[in-house]
């Protein structure tokens, strides 16, 4: 029985990782899937979450997660989940993600050593789930996993205008704890709004990044530009634009870089613009993708203008380029090609959870003034601390909490079709989300819709 279970095992595993890169559509089962939980006091002793749903007619019999590769061995699950018809649901297990590193040699530290090779298969962490029916035959099969070169999986997407793409994207995308701002009381408390670095999180397959700046002088000028959340300065900008560098240098994915707000130092000192671009240009000019300012007047009017978002990736990757960043300051936009105007932007933070779905209603049913038509937006589904003040207790909830409540929400609201319509989708905590998985899967089903690539197939190798 056990050694017909394994084969049964190994092919149901091979199509389902294929599953998880693209086909959800063809698919009847009920989908189950792994995230990190935010609740916690850092990502090693975050609890891993078991989520199946939203709305599942047949619901499996049981989920069980393993920290081995159940299709390559017989080990017994560490946490085993009876669904009990439930349609929808998420249990919290004792397993931490404790101390790991990213698969497929994606670490930071391995990629310094070695070239990790491009596979255009998700990695998994050595973190498995798979569910089961009535008569113990498996129904589903996936894992934490990373998708650190999904655009170049799909060649297809080459050929999507940006506005037309779904961008996975993180909101604060710098707002975490480093080993340089552990110590500091009030943003453990309230600054941090991500779990994962950010080289990390372009590793999980984000690809929409989120930045607030200040100026701040250091005493030897090495660390004047902060990345800021709204007035606390919570790292220096310079490593991550490294390691920005870095990702898309071994991979050749697109990276989007929205230079939001300059909450500090820039008010009346507007020629930190001028540094900061400089900063920029020094640590990414030669990967970004400018505007082109032709002297023919009669030329491209987009170009001119400074809109971004009928680009394609292919645009850019013919020039050998891979990042583009858009920057609310209209000055700049004047004085540097490296920047482009910002795309428009939608934020639910001031919003009780309640009210969310009214909102997205709005955004994405198009009957809406506000609903956005051919162009370039963000979601900011995040929550912010206005939002979540309680009355009748007069409570706030942390930036972590809120995610742990908005998130599944906005999920479930983004994953039927609105998922079509979305473009950058940016989140606090994502990885207690499948964002991923659901913009991925999203751009794949539009490549096959889109009649300009018949010669885009099923991911099947
Ligand atoms: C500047 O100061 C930072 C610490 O504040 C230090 O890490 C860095 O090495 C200094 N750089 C120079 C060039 O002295
Ligand atoms: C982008 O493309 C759409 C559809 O082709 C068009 O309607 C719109 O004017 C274009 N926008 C810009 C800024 O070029
Ligand atoms: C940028 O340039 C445009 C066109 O030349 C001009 O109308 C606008 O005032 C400038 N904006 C700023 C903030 O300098
Ligand atoms: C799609 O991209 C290919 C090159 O990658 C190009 O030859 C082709 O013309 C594009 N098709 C459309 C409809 O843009």
């Amino acid at each position: 029985m056990c050694s017909r279970w394994r084969t049964i095992l190994v092919a149901a595993c091979v199509a389902a990782v294929t599953l998880s890169s693209g086909e959800v559509y063809a698919t009847e089962g009920c989908p189950i899937y792994l995230t990190i939980s935010a609740l916690a006091r850092s990502l090693e002793e975050a609890p891993l979450v078991i989520n199946w749903g939203p709305g599942c007619e047949n619901p499996p019999d049981w989920i069980g997660l393993y920290t081995e590769n159940p299709a390559l061995n017989n080990a017994s699950p560490v946490v085993k989940v009876l669904v009990n018809g439930e349609q929808s649901g998420q249990v919290i297990s004792e397993v931490k993600f404790g101390r790991r590193k990213l698969p497929g040699g994606w670490s930071h530290a391995q990629v310094l050593q070695h070239i990790p090779k491009r596979k255009s298969k998700p990695i998994c962490f050595d973190l498995y789930l798979t569910s089961y029916d009535q008569e113990g035959q498996l129904e589903y099969f996936d894992c934490l996993k990373i998708q650190p070169t999904w655009m170049f999986s799909k060649p297809g997407l080459g050929n999507v205008s940006l506005r037309e793409l779904f961008l996975p994207g993180t909101h604060c995308s710098g707002c975490y704890q480093t080993r340089n701002n552990v110590g500091n009381a009030i943003l453990k408390k309230i600054g941090f709004r991500q779990s994962l670095d950010v080289w990390s999180q372009l590793v999980f397959g984000v690809r929409y990044l989120d930045f607030s700046i200040g100026y701040y002088p250091s005493h030897n000028g090495t660390r004047n530009f902060w990345i800021m959340n709204e007035h606390f300065r919570v790292a220096s900008v310079r490593p991550i634009l490294q390691d920005i560098r870095r990702f898309v240098i071994l991979s050749e994915e697109t990276v989007f870089l929205d230079f939001r707000r300059f909450p500090l130092g820039f008010h009346n000192n507007p020629e930190q613009h001028e540094a900061l671009l400089q900063l920029l240009e020094q640590e990414l000019g030669d990967l970004v993708y400018r505007r082109q300012l032709s002297s023919d007047e009669e030329s491209d009017a987009p170009m001119m203008d400074g809109e971004s978002y009928n680009l394609t990736l292919g645009d850019m990757r013919r020039e050998g380029k891979y990042i583009l960043i858009t920057y609310n300051h209209e000055a700049s936009l004047n004085e540097s090609t490296l920047v482009w105007k910002p795309w428009k932007k939608h934020s639910s933070a001031f919003l009780k959870h309640t009210e969310l779905e009214e909102f997205m209603q709005n955004l994405f049913s198009q009957k809406h003034p506000d609903a956005p038509r051919n162009i370039g937006w963000s979601l900011h589904g995040v929550q912010g601390f206005q939002g979540s003040y309680n009355e009748e207790d007069a409570t706030y909830l942390m930036p972590a909490e809120r995610a742990s409540i908005v998130n599944p929400k906005l999920m479930q609201l983004l994953g039927g079709p609105w998922s079509q319509r979305a473009n950058a989708v940016l989140v606090d905590y994502f990885a207690n989300t499948n964002l991923i998985d659901l913009a991925i899967n999203t751009n794949h089903y539009k490549t096959l819709r889109n009649p300009a690539n018949e010669a885009v197939v099923l991911d099947i190798q």
